[in-house]
């Protein structure tokens, strides 16, 4: 198996049915085309299923941003993996540092999300990175390590199913990144990249390892990316702000598919 680019969007808190559909329609001109990379979209859970056409042979993946930690039950405006399953979703971000500060997320719900998530077979995009106080004091290595060490503390059985399925991405979002215009170094995010990727084959599977997706967000944008995505460990990109303006995003898309 080799490891696959992937350029996924992070609408956040934003988006329109109708937003939605002139998205698709853009994103139709991949319909036909080979790729080697795969296209995601994270929206709000609203949009989902107006996202996810389940008559259409599939080219890209609708995510969601979040699931809730249980199966089922009376958690007013939660939404469970399976719910996400049942309208089309077929990958979902967890622990975005933007539910980890605002929504106040442990590592304990993260992981119980991650593993509903798997139990109801969408792919997950684990989200982690170093906020700007640890980068300065030096501790990103420490943190990510930490972060990696909880999200991933889900038993053998769902470890090795995950592996069996390659159902994991990481994204590694620098915090200070996010939604700032200031995108890491491509020497910076290599070196991290090259740091989580090196963890997996210690911790989870050498083999693996190797062909885990490890993406980068952070202002990623058309004129950054290539320069990231040339890097030997980055592969491919999580995007929130540039993701809202079609065109760019499509530049984005653009630019991984000719480099593959
Ligand atoms: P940004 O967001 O591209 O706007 O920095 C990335 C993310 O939060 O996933």
């Amino acid at each position: 198996m080799v490891r696959k680019n992937w350029i996924i969007g992070n609408w956040k808190m934003h988006g329109t049915k109708h937003q939605v559909d002139a998205f698709k329609k853009q994103l139709q001109v991949f319909a036909d085309q080979a790729l080697l990379i795969e296209i995601g979209l994270c929206v709000p859970s609203t949009l989902i299923y107006a996202l996810a056409d389940k008559n259409q042979k599939p080219f890209f993946y609708p995510g969601g941003q979040d699931c809730s930690a249980l199966d089922t039950g009376a958690r007013t405006g939660e939404i469970a993996a399976y719910m996400l399953a049942d309208v089309g979703a077929k990958l979902v971000i967890i622990g975005h540092s933007e539910r980890r500060t605002h929504h106040h997320e442990s590592e304990q719900i993260i992981c119980d999300k991650i593993s509903q998530a798997l139990n109801h077979k969408l792919k997950v995009i684990i989200c982690i990175g170093e906020n700007i106080e640890q980068y300065n004091e030096a501790n990103a290595y420490a943190v990510i390590k930490q972060q990696l060490i909880s999200a991933l503390d889900l038993g053998d059985a769902c470890l090795e199913k995950m592996i069996k399925n390659n159902e994991l991405i990481i994204a590694y979002e620098p915090v200070w990144a996010i939604g700032t215009g200031k995108v890491a170094t491509t020497e910076y995010a290599q070196t991290m990249h090259g740091f989580i990727r090196q963890y997996l084959s210690e911790h989870l599977c050498k083999d693996y390892a190797q062909i885990c997706p490890i993406i980068y967000g952070g202002s990623m944008n058309a004129s950054n990316a290539q320069a990231l995505l040339q890097q030997p460990d980055i592969d491919g990109g999580l995007i929130g702000g540039a993701s809202l303006d079609g065109e760019e995003f499509f530049r984005i898309v653009n630019i991984a598919k000719d480099m593959h």
